[in-house]
């Protein structure tokens, strides 16, 4: 349908659809966007404005990064101390979740959550100090970083908490993939604790990667039991990790060939960081079967395809759709078409048509939101000379902004 809508085409009193035989279908089946709404809250208009979006982009997975350092952006009934000292009140209700789960459904989208564990987690610490690898945080972090707060692996009371936590969310969340996160676990708080060292020797654990990997294998049980795939990502991969786990590889493309070598499915996020101020040239020639000569066809064939991935630091309700699209829109089409399409500049052309129709179809602010941005650096007053020099210079690439504000 979406084929056929982007061949419609508007005149006077209606619309026109040129005569013609549609062949299509998409080459991977798990074509996603992660959206952080940690870093930065972003409410509901802008998660079901994205989802428009996304539907129009036929992309057909949420990837929900729900939990972080800086905040814990679900109502949980179990454990509310969780959303409320974790989120300064900006959190999705339970009855938000299962609208924006039912009007992605109608999209023909699936909704993964992701509940970032045990690294990232300074946002459930808060409320939840019993659950410490070290000594609890005074508050969710507020500014880029991550932080030392993780959870404590060693402690039969975090996987109580997640046992609880998990099945609850389980219900919430329909789709059989659940995503732990498990990224960027600094060891400094397991190496400074005696009572882990303890834990550690006498169960014959070598390294914080074993240790992490010892909880993954709990909570793949756990999950399963409520009836999901675990997914994390790629530091996760580990020989002890159930082969059912799905990894996604962020850091770089060798690690989807570590997880498909190991008879695992996996997703490809390498590449496709829409947040990094790079070209969507640029995400557009990454291709998740390139590059994979060593592996047999059966492994090749356990990727599932890749995703966008939208991290928030930067990002505010208002500059969503302007940092987002049409850029994501790349990552959509190289999942969809074969890897033989590839022409940039033929991309960049039907970019901006499509940049048009979500502003004129879906109502997204894309260029509205930068015109509004720079009327207000220049004060309300006329601001063609500053649009000219934004039209001159590029951001500076990756995370070197970022390091601003942690100075
Ligand atoms: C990640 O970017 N830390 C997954």
């Amino acid at each position: 349908m979406e084929t056929f809508l982007q061949l419609a085409e508007a005149v006077p009193g209606g619309a026109r659809v040129p005569a013609a035989a549609i062949r299509d279908a998409p080459r991977f089946g798990w074509r996603g966007l992660l959206l952080d709404v940690c870093r930065h809250w972003l409410p509901m208009p802008e998660v079901l404005r994205t989802l428009d979006a996304m539907a129009a982009a036929k992309m057909n997975v949420l990837h929900f990064h729900l939990s972080e350092d800086q905040g814990f952006r679900v109502e949980s009934l179990r454990y509310p101390r969780l959303h409320t000292y974790g989120s300064d009140g900006n959190y999705f209700t339970q009855d938000d979740i299962r609208a924006i789960v039912a009007y992605a459904a109608a999209r023909g989208i699936r909704v993964v959550p992701e509940f970032d564990v045990p690294g990232h987690a300074t946002a459930w610490l808060v409320g939840h100090p019993e659950i410490a690898s070290g000594p609890p945080p005074t508050g969710i972090l507020r500014t880029w970083g991550v932080s030392v707060g993780i959870l404590d692996p060693t402690n039969e009371a975090t996987y109580a908490l997640l046992d609880g936590l998990f099945g609850e969310m389980a219900g919430l969340f329909p789709d059989p993939v659940f995503h732990i996160g498990g990224d960027e676990v600094p060891p400094t708080a397991w190496r400074q604790s005696a009572p882990i060292q303890a834990w550690m020797r006498a169960n014959g654990v070598a390294n914080e990667h074993d240790l992490q990997a010892v909880m993954n294998r709990r909570l793949s049980a756990m999950l399963i039991r409520h009836g999901k795939t675990m997914m994390g990502w790629d530091e996760i991969l580990h020989p002890d990790l159930p082969v059912e786990t799905i990894g996604h590889a962020w850091r770089g493309k060798r690690f989807l060939a570590q997880a498909l070598a190991a008879g695992s499915p996996a997703v490809l996020s390498n590449g496709y960081y829409v947040d990094l101020y790079q070209s969507a040239a640029r995400h557009y020639q990454v291709d998740p079967e390139a590059g994979l000569d060593t592996l047999t066809n059966e492994q090749r064939a356990r990727i599932l395809g890749g995703e966008a991935a939208m991290w928030a630091e930067m990002v505010t309700p208002e500059i969503l759709d302007h940092r987002l699209w049409p850029r994501a829109a790349a990552v959509a089409e190289r999942l969809w078409s074969p890897a033989s399409v590839r022409d940039t500049v033929d991309l960049m052309r039907r970019l901006d048509a499509h940049a048009m129709r979500l502003e004129r179809a879906d109502g997204l602010r894309i260029g509205a939101a930068q015109a509004a941005m720079l009327a207000r650096v220049a004060g309300g007053g006329p601001h063609e000379g500053l649009s000219v020099l934004a039209g001159l210079v590029e951001p500076v690439e990756g995370y070197v902004r970022h390091g601003q504000y942690t100075r």
